[in-house]
């Protein structure tokens, strides 16, 4: 499998998903600073896997801190991590699962204190995996035999600690037997899609066809898609989906042509504190990424730009969402919330 994000003893070592799939090239952030520039610069991306970046992220702020300074090292270590992107709720997740556990051994002697947050940083990323293969294991039934399905963005192994969530449901269906392919979105402008998608999903043998996104709707309407699994990067308490930018069209389109739209996030992407999708911050990246492409322009000097990295789907074009706890239809209010209370 891909090794997405790990720690060892010289820091957080990271597949720097900026230079794929020309150039496999591990990075390794030696303190927290460059964990946060990581996250900030898309060397790792996917709300996962950002996730763990983050927990590493405080776990080695903290290793890296004047232990007689603890709490207030942490408050800004914390701060700087959760300042990186706005819109993927497991970064916010993360720091504060490492600082609830940070508050109730904070009496222990540092050292130890220390080894403790980097345990659970570890934890993190060694649970996701089991997730995500959980979530494969939910959503695998609901993949049709015989058909392609069509992805949007990379919610692979490089977008998590390991597996994938749409693609790890996609990896199940394969593995119980079903005879699948892939049709990828390109994802323009960062081309998570054409650069990762492709990349991890040829690396496992798994037969992928890669399109730009104005042609996916040309395909539904063809009949040629079985179903459209997709990731999420914040889903509301009424089952509104963040995802990336796309995503949205992507689902009403596949309405329109009677085509089953899933969701595949873990519950820890689910934010049930808001109401529904409106409330979710959309992150708004530098104008570069329309206008070049690796560099190249391919718009005239100053032209003026809109990019924003997500849009939100309303939960009417989602036929299901997949959580490592079982698949949540609606209304979602109460399905997603019972998924959430479930030991
Ligand atoms: O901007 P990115 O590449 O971090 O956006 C990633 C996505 O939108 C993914 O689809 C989402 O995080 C799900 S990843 C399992």
């Amino acid at each position: 499998m891909i090794e997405t994000i790990y720690w060892n003893d010289e820091g957080v070592v990271m597949i720097d998903q900026t230079r794929l799939p020309n150039e496999e090239i591990y990075v390794t952030c030696r303190n927290y600073q460059e964990v946060a520039d990581a996250i900030r610069t898309m060397i790792i991306r996917g709300a996962p896997a950002i996730g763990v970046a983050a927990a590493m992220g405080v776990a080695i702020g903290v290793a890296k801190a004047d232990p007689a300074n603890l709490d207030a090292e942490l408050a800004v270590i914390s701060k700087e991590l959760a300042g990186t992107r706005p819109t993927a709720v497991n970064l916010f997740w993360a720091i504060d699962r490492m600082n609830r556990l940070y508050s109730e051994i904070r009496h222990l002697p540092y050292e130890e204190l220390r080894d403790r947050l980097i345990e659970e940083a570890k934890l993190v990323r060694v649970e996701d995996i089991e997730i995500n293969r959980a979530m494969g294991r939910h959503g695998a039934p609901l993949v049709p035999d015989g058909k392609t399905v069509l992805t949007h963005c990379n919610a692979g192994a490089l977008a998590t600690a390991g597996y994938g969530t749409a693609l790890g449901v996609i990896r199940a269906a394969i593995e119980a037997g079903k005879k699948i392919d892939v049709y990828a979105d390109e994802t323009r402008p960062f081309l998570q899609g054409a650069r990762l998608t492709v990349w991890e999903l040829q690396h496992d043998g798994i037969e992928t066809t890669l399109i730009t996104d104005n042609m996916a709707g040309h395909f539904m309407r063809a009949g040629q898609i079985g179903c459209v699994v997709v990731g999420a990067d914040r889903i509301a308490a009424n089952g509104d989906v963040a995802n990336k930018i796309g995503t949205y069209s992507v689902a009403v389109l596949a309405k329109e042509n009677n085509v089953p739209f899933y969701v595949a996030a873990p519950i820890s992407t689910l934010d049930l504190t808001l109401t529904s999708g409106e409330q979710i911050p959309i992150e708004e990246r530098g104008a570069s990424e329309v206008t070049q492409v690796f560099g190249i322009p391919v718009a005239p000097a100053g032209t003026k730009v809109r990019n924003p990295a997500f849009d939100v789907t309303p939960n009417r074009y989602v036929t299901a969402i997949i959580t490592e706890k079982g698949v949540a239809r609606t209304p979602f209010v109460e399905s997603l919330r019972a998924l959430a209370e479930q030991k």
